[in-house]
């Protein structure tokens, strides 16, 4: 017998290594107690939360948890079935009204993770002899979107806006294309440059579909993302998005202004053959997404954040991914795994909790201390996690 599993050696190597050293395993911490979207008890240690994704804070607002609580009593625990057939209830239909009047779009349709999301459009809508081109650092739901499907995938280089023109301009100008981008790509927080990259696709007969997963409820002037803030989002065909960040629970969403969009409903495959959101999640989201709606000083408070904590970091002789804070999410670049798993652990241990993100999550083989910044973080906080850093970073010689 030829033990499928020997594929997986090295990864067990590394890691034993690893581990081996007395780190704490930083892929296996367990929240003991969340007491808000900023802070948790972690290995019995009050920890600031600054690698999650709760941009908006929106987990613990007493809104969205009395929708969920209220869905749960009236509507059960979960729906036990596809959309298609009984798993559609009046929560679903209310969340998705809610994504339309966020957006203002003409169709909203909700599946049940962001995940599911991008598998299922991009392998509904890009066929046999259609072409996907898209940015190489694109994430793994999008890459497996296009593994469903039969498409021809066409990468170019990240956010390099000539290299998907020289990219389209090879193609068949006959051929159904799609460009798949994303706003915010959430391994550096750095933002895509939208504007050129949906002219250019136009220019060349495509349909755009971009994923503001890390962008929903932050950037632009309703929060509808960087197709908003760079003022093209009437020309996206297709927006995809997630509860499981700002919207603060779990499923994920595609909008459309496209006439024939609600076909979808009966032809994509993670859509219809799943179990739908359970009654409170709905809810949860629905509420949230609402009151996102009206959030402008949260957002405005969000970007002081990420200002305050990229010049703190800075100042440190830190390296970061991104000259200038571009979106919620700075990431610090460490030298190699063995002195970010270093650094991890004594963020830690000052009561710091932040992303290690490594290959081949990353790009270009690096190695990552991602920080993401939640609107409810208050300036004292900022202070607090950046004398975090100042400490850990002294203690494993990242910085003098
Ligand atoms: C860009 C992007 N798209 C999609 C997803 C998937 O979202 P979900 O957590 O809802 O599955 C993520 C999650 O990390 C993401 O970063």
């Amino acid at each position: 017998m030829i033990d499928l599993f020997s594929k997986f050696d090295p990864l067990i190597e590394q890691r034993e290594t690893l581990l081996e050293t007395g780190l704490t395993d930083p892929f296996n911490l367990v929240m003991e107690k969340v007491e808000s979207p900023t802070v948790a008890i972690c290995n019995g240690n009050r920890t600031i939360l600054l690698g999650t994704y709760n941009y908006m804070g929106m987990t613990f607002d007493p809104d969205v948890v009395a929708a969920g609580k209220q869905a749960l009593d009236e509507f059960g625990s979960g729906t036990t079935g596809s959309r298609v057939l009984n798993g559609t209830y009046a929560g679903h239909k209310a969340c998705e009204q809610a994504l339309k009047d966020f957006y203002a779009m003409d169709h909203a349709m909700v599946f049940s993770t962001g995940y599911q999301a991008n598998l299922g459009v991009i392998s509904t809508i890009a066929g046999k002899d259609d072409y996907i081109i898209l940015d190489i650092d694109s994430h793994a739901s999008i890459y497996d979107g296009c593994a469903l499907g039969n498409a021809q995938i066409v990468p170019f280089r990240h956010n390099d806006v000539d290299a998907l023109e020289k990219r389209l301009k090879r193609l068949p100008p006959e051929a159904g294309k799609l460009v798949v981008l994303e706003g915010v790509y959430s391994m550096l927080g750095d933002v895509a440059p939208l504007k050129e990259m949906v002219r250019v696709s136009k220019e060349n007969g495509a349909m755009v579909l971009v994923d503001e997963a890390h962008s929903m409820g932050f950037i632009g002037e309703h929060g509808r993302g960087v197709a908003e803030a760079q003022g093209v989002i009437d020309d996206v065909d297709f927006i995809i998005g997630t509860f499981s960040k700002s919207v603060g629970t779990v499923g994920g969403f595609c909008v459309s202004n496209h006439p024939k969009f609600e076909i979808l409903r009966l032809v994509c495959r993670p859509y219809v053959f799943t179990a739908s959101l359970p009654p409170s999640v709905v809810a949860t989201a629905a509420t949230s997404i609402r009151k996102l709606m009206d959030s402008a000083d949260k957002r405005a408070h969000l970007w002081e954040n990420s200002k305050r904590l990229h010049a703190g970091l800075r100042q440190l002789g830190f390296t970061l991914g991104t000259d200038e804070p571009q979106s919620a999410i700075i990431a610090v670049i460490m030298p190699d795994l063995e002195t970010g798993a270093a650094m991890w652990e004594a963020l830690l241990h000052e009561g710091l909790y932040v992303n290690l993100a490594r290959p081949p999550a990353t790009p270009a083989g690096m190695t990552l201390l991602r920080c993401s910044l939640c609107a409810l973080h208050s300036e004292d906080q900022v202070g607090e996690i950046l004398g975090m850093f100042a400490a850990a970073g002294r203690a494993t010689n990242c910085i003098s």
